[in-house]
């Protein structure tokens, strides 16, 4: 990249399927979802209402790796520096738990350190403001701060999205910091316009799946749920009847969750993750950007080391990650790692190193090891 000036495209070249292609390399098998992002993504950088963003899936299928593209894109995509002041923080930092109140400062001031990043040294307050209010700013973990915990009022949930609500109507919030006027620096009050921001959050919403569900095999309900061919690992075919959020969430069901109306109302999407299966989870395993067999491959490479996976060896590991529903493709890294330290541990001393003829050497992965540690008595 030369970056050069007359190299970048208009922001308006960039369109949702160019994004969606680059957001695919580092999340896979949430089309539907990178679709709504990727609009998301294009209206924002090209000076349009932005529409934000609920992402709602499962522990472990890709919420926060989302966010974490989206970041990835900004940084490798030269024409889109202006709006890398994005940040990704935590809902319950939000809120002073004891006084319950919401805080904005909090984000406004990761934002700013993101802006200030950007903008380099000593910037004007212009600059400051305006960079800030180009910002992409994801509140994850958003389900935390229900209004209803355990079947309890939750205060600071209230709070924090009574607080957010009106941060995402586009308010203008004061911001003081300190910045440069005349070669000095000195503090400020900023008005941040928000209305240019874009918000995205993420939660995993735990109880509102069984709450679904329970409505959805209720008789009484008259929804009905679909049943799929699965193909196993050695070839078999199972029937199986799934429940997936995606067919029947309506918007009672979250305010029945807890989640204030209005609140929801700032949302002009509400994206569904999808319970990733085997096929997913072994292209993750093989060949995400943040794959964990990628990258210990690298880290055999620094010894001259190849490293290799038999087929069936990846298809095991991905089916014993899939019964763990709860834990998504984290349970990869899990099952991944309980092979892999040891070897990475001692290569040299283990009975499968193979030597090559060019004088370096093989390692490879069986499907004998993926085996032993993901039968039911290994634990
Ligand atoms: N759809 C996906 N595509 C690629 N990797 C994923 C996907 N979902 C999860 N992962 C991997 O699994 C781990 C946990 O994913 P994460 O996005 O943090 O889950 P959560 O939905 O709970 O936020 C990460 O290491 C990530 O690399
Ligand atoms: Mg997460």
């Amino acid at each position: 990249m030369s970056g050069d000036k007359k190299d970048l495209r208009p922001l308006e070249g960039i369109t949702p399927p160019k994004i969606f292609d680059e957001l695919r390399r580092g999340v896979l098998g949430q089309n539907g979802a990178l679709r709504y992002v990727s609009v998301a993504v294009y209206k924002h950088t090209t000076g349009k209402v932005p529409g934000n963003i609920l992402l709602i899936g499962n522990s472990g299928t890709g919420k926060t790796t989302i966010m974490n593209n989206i970041q990835r894109m900004y940084h490798d995509v030269e024409e889109y520096r202006p709006f890398r002041a994005m940040t990704i923080i935590n809902a319950n930092l939000l809120v002073d738990a004891e006084r319950l109140e919401f805080q904005p400062e909090r984000l406004l001031a990761a934002v700013e350190q993101r802006a200030r990043a950007l903008v380099g040294s000593n910037p004007s307050p212009e600059e400051l403001k305006e960079t800030m209010e180009r910002a992409t700013v994801c509140i994850d973990e958003i389900d935390k701060m229900s209004s209803i915990v355990a079947g309890k009022p939750n205060p600071i949930g209230v709070v924090l999205q009574q607080g957010l609500l009106t941060l995402m109507e586009g308010e203008v919030v004061t911001y003081k910091t300190y910045a440069s006027t005349n070669g000095e620096e000195k503090p400020v009050t900023l008005n941040i316009d928000t209305r240019h921001m874009m918000f995205i959050c993420g939660g995993a919403f735990e109880g509102l799946y069984d709450q679904v569900y329970l409505r959805v095999i209720n008789p009484a309900s008259g929804e009905k749920m679909k049943s799929q061919a699965v193909q196993m690992a050695d070839g078999q075919v199972r029937i199986e009847t799934r429940f997936a959020l995606i067919d029947f969430l309506k918007p009672e069901d979250l305010f029945e969750y807890g989640m204030v109306p209005q609140f929801m109302a700032r949302f002009d999407n509400v994206v569904l993750l999808r319970d990733l299966d085997v096929a997913v989870l072994k292209s993750i395993l093989l060949e995400s950007l943040d794959s964990p067999f990628v990258r210990s491959k690298s880290f055999f490479e620094v010894m001259d080391i190849e490293l290799e996976m038999e087929d069936v060896a990846a298809s095991t590991i991905a089916e014993a990650a899939e019964k763990n529903i709860r834990t998504g493709a984290r349970a990869l890294r899990t099952v991944f790692n309980k092979i892999i330290n040891p070897l990475e541990y001692d290569p040299w001393q283990h009975e499968g190193l193979e030597k090559k003829p060019d004088g370096g050497h093989k390692l490879v992965v069986t499907a004998e090891m993926a085996r032993r540690v993901t039968a039911p008595s290994s634990g």
